[in-house]
């Protein structure tokens, strides 16, 4: 078998992760979550002081990126991919609401972008990878011989990341887990640098209606097809 790359985009909560998770371990591929690499940058300029509720420094963020380390590492137990920065696991810490919020505008600096696509390139050098962000299929990897781009109603994915921050015990309102996705699809679609849409040549998957069974075997089916 010929190794592959498989580049998924899309809204926030469309489950591209779980997707993408499944799928690089059905086919022995490596998944990189982009999101958790701007989540991390997002909290490092968070503990700084970098950005809060109402200020965010941007020189001070770009003249900081060269102190700033993102890596992944396997957790032996679940054998699962979890963000460091600068050497501490954050997987955790990076998918607070508080991070959610800000992650958007760190997201839309060119320079930020410059410095994760090129990591996010490395990943993907040899191939054999499952990646999920906004830009993959656009930017970081235009020559993906499988792109998929998901898509689900707004409602629908609130609903999705209500339940995950819920499970984990965060004190959050429904309310303000849709405002957060609604605003980060619409920063992420309209900015300058790379935004957010269907790269061409992109497969579109709906999964409004779709199980997670159901959605999981079509894309296995197209990667399959594929390699
Ligand atoms: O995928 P996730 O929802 O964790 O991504 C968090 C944010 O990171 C997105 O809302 C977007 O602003 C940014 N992002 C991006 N490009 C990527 C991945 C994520 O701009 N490739």
């Amino acid at each position: 078998d010929k190794k592959i790359i498989i580049a998924i985009d899309g809204f926030s909560s469309t489950g591209k992760s779980t997707v993408a998770k499944q799928l690089a371990k059905t086919l022995g591929y490596i998944y990189v979550d982009t999101g958790a690499m701007y989540r991390s940058v997002t909290l490092y300029a968070m503990r700084n002081k970098i950005i809060d509720q109402t200020h965010f420094d941007v020189d001070r963020l770009i003249n900081s990126l060269p102190d700033i380390h993102i890596k992944f590492e396997v957790n032996q137990t679940t054998r699962l991919a979890e963000v460091l920065l600068n050497e501490e696991n954050v997987e955790k810490e990076i998918r607070n609401l508080s991070v959610s919020r800000h992650v958007s505008q760190v997201a839309a600096i060119s320079e930020v972008r410059k410095k994760l696509v090129e990591q996010q390139q490395l990943m993907g050098r040899d191939k054999g990878v499952v990646m999920d962000g906004r830009d993959i299929g656009t930017v970081v990897f235009p020559d993906a011989e499988l792109k998929l781009f998901m898509t689900a109603t707004a409602k629908d994915r609130a609903e999705r990341r209500y339940k995950e921050l819920i499970k984990r015990g965060d004190q959050v309102t429904y309310e303000d887990v849709l405002k957060n996705v609604v605003n980060r699809d619409h920063i992420d679609s309209t900015r300058k640098d790379s935004p957010l849409k269907k790269a061409e040549g992109a497969i579109e998957i709906d999964n409004s209606n779709l199980t997670l069974e159901d959605q999981f075997n079509q894309i296995l089916t197209l990667s399959r097809s594929t390699i």
